[in-house]
């Protein structure tokens, strides 16, 4: 396997990132005007998978940001008692290179996303992971233990969440 995860470095130019296509306008957009910027500002934290059989080409990448969801918003799950404000992760935006879907890559990112949100509640407390489903994804998120909040939204995103408790 050529291909490796590591830390988006705003400093670093990534081959590929102006062409990044994973098939969805949004995030292609983003990668390719906004990922940079916002990972300046400390907006959010960027992971990404480069190939190196391709001169370390940009293939994919997460981006992951603290949050807080309101109680109420978690009622789908019955998980008892609980403050008003839960305090978690959230996966931001997703995205694999189209050339690249179907090898295992979103599920390499979403592992480490997962395993980065334990972490984090080890150090300073998360409840779990949050994020905002486009409708063709919610299947993918459901086949990792995600539940969804509100039911499905289509074609509006819909919220999942995932608690600590359910990440392997
Ligand atoms: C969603 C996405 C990240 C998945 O990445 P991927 O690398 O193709 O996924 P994987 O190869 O890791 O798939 C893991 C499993 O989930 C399944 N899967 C992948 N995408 C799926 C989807 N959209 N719906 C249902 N199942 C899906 C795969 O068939 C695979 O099943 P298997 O383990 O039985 O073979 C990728 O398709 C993508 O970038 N889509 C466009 C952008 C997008 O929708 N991002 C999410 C925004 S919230």
């Amino acid at each position: 396997m050529t291909i490796e995860l590591s830390l988006y470095d705003p400093a670093l130019t990534y081959s590929g990132q102006k062409q990044f296509d994973c098939g969805h306008a949004t995030l292609n957009a983003f990668v390719r005007h906004s990922l940079k910027p916002q990972v300046k500002k400390h907006l959010s934290v960027a992971y990404v998978l480069t190939d190196a059989a391709q001169g370390d080409r940009f293939v994919g990448f997460y981006t992951i940001a603290q949050h807080m969801v309101d109680v109420s918003a978690l009622s789908a799950l019955s998980l008892g008692s609980l403050p008003r404000k839960i305090p978690c992760s959230r996966l931001v935006m997703l995205g694999v290179d189209q050339r690249h879907q179907g090898q295992q890559l979103g599920s390499k990112l979403m592992r480490h996303a997962l395993s980065l949100t334990r972490e984090v509640a080890r150090q300073i407390g998360s409840f779990g992971m949050y994020l905002d489903a486009d409708p063709l994804a919610v299947r993918f998120y459901q086949r990792l233990g995600f539940t969804l909040l509100e039911g499905d939204r289509t074609p509006e995103p819909s919220p999942m969440f995932l608690p600590l408790s359910g990440i392997g």
